[in-house]
């Protein structure tokens, strides 16, 4: 296993992570807001945004997997669902990447049917290349290349989540 030089580093990341709080905190001005974050992938990036987000919010989660290494099974379970009542809050999901699209447009149907007032998606990085399913992503960090990358949260195999930075990633023989 190979993981290549830093492809989105520290500072650059750092940098994206405050403009999206700063457009995240300008719309959500005055809203019941509920950060929602997708673990494992976005315990990293939600806990840097959420930091840098300026207005009163409450947080929670959603544990959610789609089994399998480096491929989206297109099967997601979910662990753990949101506690809090979200029926007439603003509900922002946040995850690390958005792939095929299976996965969010899962959890998004999933959310809906709590009837928040509004939901919206944010997620750090997508790779629309491989979408298979349509999906509105309102808020993204960085769009990027069909490529495998770990760090800041994203895993091989469950390894490489506590990297600061974001890197391919190759599997060798
Ligand atoms: P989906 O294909 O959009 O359903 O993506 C589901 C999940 O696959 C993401 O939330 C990530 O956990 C994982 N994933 C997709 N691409 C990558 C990658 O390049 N590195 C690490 N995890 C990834
Ligand atoms: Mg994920």
């Amino acid at each position: 296993m190979i993981v290549g030089k830093p492809f989105l580093t520290v500072d650059v990341i750092n940098s994206k992570v405050r403009e999206l709080a700063e457009r995240i905190s300008r719309d959500y001005e005055g809203k019941e807001l509920v950060a929602v974050g997708i673990l494992k992938g976005a315990f990293m990036f939600f806990s840097d945004l959420v930091r840098s987000i300026r207005i009163p919010l409450t947080i929670d989660f959603i544990i959610a997997s789609s089994y399998l290494k480096d491929e989206t099974s297109g099967e997601v379970k979910v662990h753990y669902d949101v506690g809090e009542d979200i029926e007439d809050k603003d509900v922002l999901l946040i995850d690390d990447i958005v792939d095929t699209g299976v996965t969010l447009n899962y959890l998004r149907e999933r959310i809906l049917m709590k009837c928040p007032r509004s939901l919206r998606i944010c997620s750090f990085l997508d790779k629309t290349a491989r979408r298979e399913v349509e999906i509105p992503i309102d808020y993204v960090g960085f769009r990027i290349p069909n490529e495998f990358v770990v760090g800041y949260g994203l895993d091989y195999d469950n390894k490489f989540r506590n990297l600061p930075y974001i890197s391919s990633f190759k599997k060798t023989a």
